[in-house]
């Protein structure tokens, strides 16, 4: 057999390396470059693989992260506390990108580090049933084999450091991080205690400044909405990667990111995260202005329900599901009328929508009857 192991240098997947290796498996790593870490990052963690004698390649998912990114914003495709589920969006994009590479190199199994327990197991045994049915899926983390040699994040902790592999600063004995471009989430031992607040000592967020140290002159930023996709974000162009690396960096400067949440897992679990997307986070508010001035109160109720049928299709990695495709083309045709101009401005953590234009133009009509329309006065005849 020849193993295709899904790699992005987190240390349950760093650990599956060492296992493979210790197991004699032909096994080459894929480092699927999400947008999770810096282009030196990732240049680091392949080469680390290769002079561990792991075989690396990296192969860059950024765009297609970033189309389905900005997706779960125009669909409003979000999960349990509102929170974007990142995560689970980036599972859809390595099985249905990474496939083909691992087919063309000849690789009949593809393996991923997910942990037992957890949703992102559910998904790539889903997703790799759905678009990828000739290759195996294999998680040596219900491997009770795998398992008897790495017990704990503390074993594989030591046998990661310990062969020089480069380990995601968000990584290690007690936390684990998820992400890529359109967000990241954090879990970690402390945080498991719902009593705990995030906070500095707590948690350190992936790229985001805390809103209590985001700079209270702020300034504006114009969002360019064009039926219904964000076409630009202060003029870095319409490229979803440009989109959302603008807006990343705006939220993360200015303090917009952080949702602390409690969900319940696939399994049925609840599980404490908190979830940093500062460009969703940013661009959401202009996104709700825009369908404010756009879809009537009916499209809107729709909408909203078909986002949340699409959120939960996202979790439960039933993206590429019949149902979720008719919801999307239901959202299409509802949000092929969004097409604004808002203006935000950033201050002190937040984010407002401080005016908007649309293509039909902006006069509130209220106004306007008031001091052009007719008024009873106007037709109501003269007193006698
Ligand atoms: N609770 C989220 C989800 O189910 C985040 C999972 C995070 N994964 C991680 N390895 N830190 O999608």
């Amino acid at each position: 057999r020849r193993v295709g192991v899904v790699q992005a240098g987190g240390l349950s997947s760093l650990a599956l390396g060492i296992w493979l290796r210790e197991q004699g498996v032909d096994a080459h790593h894929y480092v699927a470059d999400l947008g999770q870490s810096g282009p030196d990052d990732l240049a680091a963690l392949v080469d680390s693989l290769r002079t561990a004698g792991l075989p690396a390649t990296l192969v860059d998912l950024r765009p297609a992260m970033a189309a389905l990114g900005l997706d779960l914003l125009r669909y409003q495709a979000r999960h349990d506390g509102g929170y974007w589920n990142t995560t689970g969006a980036s599972r859809l994009v390595l099985v249905e990108q990474l496939a083909p590479v691992l087919r063309a190199d000849g690789r009949t199994v593809l393996a991923h580090g997910c942990v037992g327990g957890g949703n992102d197991q559910r998904r790539f045994a889903r997703y790799g049933a759905r678009l990828a049915p000739d290759l195996g899926v294999y998680a040596p983390w219900t491997d009770p084999a795998a398992l008897a040699r790495f017990p704990n994040r503390a074993a594989m902790y030591a046998a990661v450091t310990g062969a020089g592999l480069w380990l995601d600063p968000g990584s290690d004995a007690d936390r684990s991080t998820d992400a890529n471009l359109a967000g990241a989430s954090h879990e970690s031992t402390e945080l498991e205690d719902l009593a705990t607040p995030v906070a500095p000592k707590t948690l350190t967020p992936r790229w985001s400044a805390w809103p209590a140290d985001a700079p209270t002159d702020g300034g504006s930023v114009t969002v360019t909405i064009e039926a219904g996709r964000v076409t630009d974000v202060g003029g870095h162009g319409a490229d979803p990667v440009a989109v959302l690396t603008a807006a990343n960096h705006l939220g993360a400067t200015h303090g917009s990111w952080l949702r602390d949440v409690v969900e319940r897992r696939i399994i049925g679990t609840r599980c404490r995260g908190v979830y940093e997307a500062p460009g969703l986070e940013v661009l959401d508010v202009a996104w709700h202005k825009a369908l404010e001035v756009t879809l009537d109160p009916y499209s809107r109720a729709l909408y909203e329900q078909l986002g949340g049928a699409l959120g939960a299709a996202v979790y439960e990695a039933r993206y590429r599901d019949p149902v979720a495709a008719a919801a999307r083309a239901a959202l299409d045709a509802l949000t092929a009328a969004v097409s604004a101009t808002v203006e935000l401005t950033l201050r002190g953590g937040a984010v407002t929508a401080a005016g908007v234009r649309t293509p039909g133009g902006d006069t509130d009509r209220q106004t306007r009857f008031g001091t052009g329309g007719h008024q009873w006065r106007d037709l109501a005849p003269a007193a006698a």
